[in-house]
């Protein structure tokens, strides 16, 4: 008899199914993406994001106050801008009326304990709809939008965000914003989670809704990576890494877990974030929806695949669920 034929007398009972991942999931592994709009009492469905709404400053006690009592550690800001003036450098960024900074000290004060991200890009922010600066020819101008983007980070910062997170792709942008903040004495308040090595994908389509952040014209690819592109990660994990990142994100999540994987491998000694993206999301809730799967058990089934890719934050509008399903499971 060949005893080691036998795998399934070490996983026959629940509990010691869960011995077999190498790390749990947790409540605080999760940070949930918000949508913050300029009118302060907006309540509006997104509605191709199940369940998420874009919300004014005056409803986040209201929405985020049972989150918290729930479990919810961490939360990462996007600004939905709908009234202001859009330019060529997305100067409305860092308005300190703004909905991003307001929220910023709103939820500092309302939530001491909650850890406030925000994501840091111009596309919100900009006419033309593009995540950094243009020259005249409508190609990126390098310079110029790190400086911005430094600015804008740094302005974050001052108004109480414990993490800045640059989600640009502009070459530079990390040891740019690691440098501002140093020179701002802000180095040793503010944690940079650089979205390392993100790709063009088609999974942010809801998000772009979501947000108004589409380009007027052309499309993302001489700055997001292209999908094919392991090496290009590598090399972006790395720099990233080398310019002062404190956290690397990998996004999309779910058709990256070998990046993930690559980035575990690659800084082994920092946090891994994914982002499971708006598409993503989508698309979990469509194939529930169409009777593919329950989907409770395929949100987990995900989330568990990027854990053990090596991932250790994972930013995911499934948080609110996971905070109900991580009770009862
Ligand atoms: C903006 C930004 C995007 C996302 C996060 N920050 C969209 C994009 O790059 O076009 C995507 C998030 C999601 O789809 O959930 N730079
Ligand atoms: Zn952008």
């Amino acid at each position: 008899m060949d005893i080691s034929s036998i795998l399934q007398g070490g996983y026959q009972h629940p509990l010691s199914r869960s011995w077999q991942g190498r790390r749990q999931l947790t409540k605080s592994m999760f940070m949930y993406p918000i949508f913050i709009t300029d009118d302060p009492d907006a309540s509006v469905e997104i509605p191709s994001l199940p369940g998420q709404r874009r919300w004014g400053v005056n409803k986040l006690e209201g929405f985020l106050g049972p989150l918290v009592q729930k479990g919810l550690k961490s939360v990462i800001l996007f600004g939905v801008p709908l009234t202001c003036e859009k330019d060529h450098r997305g100067t409305p960024a860092d308005d300190p009326n703004g909905p991003v900074i307001q929220a910023i000290s709103t939820l500092r004060r309302l939530f001491p304990s909650l850890y406030i991200a925000v994501d840091v890009c111009l596309c919100e922010y900009t006419s033309h709809g593009h995540c950094g600066v243009l020259h005249e020819d409508g190609t990126i101008n390098t310079e110029p939008s790190v400086e911005r983007l430094a600015e804008v980070a740094v302005n974050y910062a001052k108004a109480g965000a414990h993490c800045v997170a640059p989600s640009d792709m502009m070459d530079g942008r990390v040891k740019a914003i690691k440098t501002a903040l140093i020179r701002s004495g802000l180095g040793n308040k503010c944690t940079l989670m650089s979205y390392a090595a993100k790709f063009a994908s088609s999974l942010y389509g809801p998000f772009r809704d979501a947000a108004g952040s589409a380009p007027s014209f052309g499309d993302r690819k001489c700055y997001q990576l292209p999908p094919s592109a392991r090496g290009l990660a590598r090399r972006a994990i790395q720099r990233d890494t080398a310019e002062g990142a404190d956290i690397i994100m990998v996004k999309p999540a779910l058709p990256y877990l070998d990046i993930i994987a690559d980035a575990a491998q690659l800084t082994p000694d920092h946090p891994i974030a994914c982002y499971q993206v708006s598409g993503e999301f989508a698309m979990i809730h469509a194939g529930a929806k169409a009777g593919v799967y329950v989907l409770r058990t395929m949100a987990f089934e995900s989330v568990e695949g990027m854990v053990r890719a090596g991932a250790t934050l994972i930013l995911s509008y499934f948080t609110p669920d996971f905070l109900d399903w991580l009770d009862e499971a």
